[in-house]
């Protein structure tokens, strides 16, 4: 049922704020002497020891779930201390990568039956790995096959561009990364300042879901063009890659998230006063990086579309470029709310450019097949 919305992609779009609070019903408690909230997941609660004991812990997954992960890598090692590598199925099982008994494996899958993300937990489990599903399907084949995991309770998706289920996965993660990491007096304030952030996150997704009209012209003014770069770095490098993912499989534009430490390492060829660019460069660690990444941009004349933290449009662009303001929120949260400005564009741009929004061409919601 779609309600007042003209498409699912569009109601998921919507519906994150609610989403995300069900994501996190039940699992951020108040315990411990402080009475302070901290993070409780049943599924994992029985094997943090082993997963603390392990010698690096390797993401899996595909496509929206692949950059969920990347989105998610920063803090899991931050809280953590244990190397976190990146696989995608696919890749993992052409290679036949070794895979040990001391790592632990985390299957990133909204529906938990995709394929190549099953052979790779099949391969996984026949080399004495501890598995970990994180999936939003009870019942799926990753959910079953997994020896613990999470789900991520954002309710059923059904457009087949995934939204809503990539902010949850973000937030499940984060949850994973406090549950793993040590609760020490000196990560206390880390900790309690991402548990704060989370608590506020439903908010200030609300709050950027007001841009929606925003980025319907945004999307009127780029409705024929051929191409559209997106720019990220740190954090938020997976959200250069899930923007430009949504883009090309809803808006069927091409599209292609860049690394922005990579720029001068070929994409700045492409740079001229016609092609458009987003550039994002909200407030965290990499912001003066990103902000120089701009200069260069704007010294080729690049047509850029800067992604902000409020209030800084002028500081960081001047006048000569489109910006989007977002809300700030903790740095390793701050994907969930940058990613549904991109969401949105994504969307208005399908809607204008007449594609079908839930049935993109060619693609399919469960990927059963390899
Ligand atoms: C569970 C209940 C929830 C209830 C809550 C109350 C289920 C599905 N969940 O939620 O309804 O409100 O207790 O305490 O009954 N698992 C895997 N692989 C995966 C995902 C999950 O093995 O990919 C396992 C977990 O290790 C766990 C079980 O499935 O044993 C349920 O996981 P989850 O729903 O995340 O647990 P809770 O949040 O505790
Ligand atoms: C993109 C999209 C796909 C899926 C991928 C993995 O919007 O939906 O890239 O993310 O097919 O699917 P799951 O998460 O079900 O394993």
């Amino acid at each position: 049922n779609k309600g007042k919305y003209e498409h699912y992609m569009q109601k998921e779009i919507h519906e994150q704020p609610e989403s995300l609070t069900t994501t996190m019903r039940g699992r951020l408690i108040r315990g411990g002497s402080s009475n302070r909230k901290s993070v409780l997941l049943g599924g994992l609660k029985d094997h943090l020891k082993t997963i603390r004991r392990s010698r690096r812990i390797v993401f899996i997954g595909c496509g929206t779930s692949y950059n969920a992960a990347l989105a998610a890598r920063t803090i899991l090692e931050e809280l953590s201390g244990i190397p976190v590598t990146m696989e995608i199925a696919s890749d993992l099982l052409d290679r036949q990568a070794p895979v040990y008994r001391d790592d632990t494996i985390i299957f990133v899958s909204q529906s938990g039956e995709t394929a190549d993300t099953l052979n790779a937990l099949e391969y996984s489990l026949s080399n004495g790995a501890l598995c970990v599903g994180i999936t939003n399907t009870v019942g799926s084949a990753i959910a079953r096959n997994t020896h613990c995991g999470v789900h991520i309770n954002a309710g059923s998706e059904i457009g087949v561009a995934s939204t809503k289920a990539y902010t949850s996965q973000i937030v499940v993660m984060a949850m994973v990364a406090l549950a793993i990491g040590a609760d020490t007096i000196s990560t206390k304030p880390r900790r309690e300042a991402i548990i704060e952030s989370l608590l506020e996150l439903p908010g200030k997704v609300k709050q950027v879901l007001k841009l929606d009209e925003e980025m319907k012209d945004l999307a009127k003014s780029l409705i024929s063009e051929q191409s559209l770069l997106m720019f990220g770095r740190g954090y938020n490098y997976a959200t250069a890659l899930e923007g430009a993912l949504k883009v090309k499989e809803v808006a069927l534009m091409h599209s292609e998230g860049i690394l922005a430490g990579e720029m001068k390492h070929g994409p700045l060829a492409l740079v001229d006063e016609h092609l458009p660019i987003v550039v994002i460069a909200t407030r965290d660690q990499c912001f003066s990086k990103q902000q120089s990444v701009i200069q260069q941009l704007k010294a080729r004349k690049g047509r850029l579309i800067v992604m902000c933290s409020e209030g800084d449009g002028t500081a960081v662009c001047g006048s000569s470029c489109r910006v989007i303001e977002v809300p700030l929120v903790v740095d390793c949260l701050q994907p969930v709310v940058n990613i549904v400005p991109l969401q949105l564009l994504a969307y208005h741009l399908t809607v204008l450019r007449g594609y079908n929004v839930d049935q993109p061409r060619n693609l399919a919601k469960s990927v059963t097949t390899e």
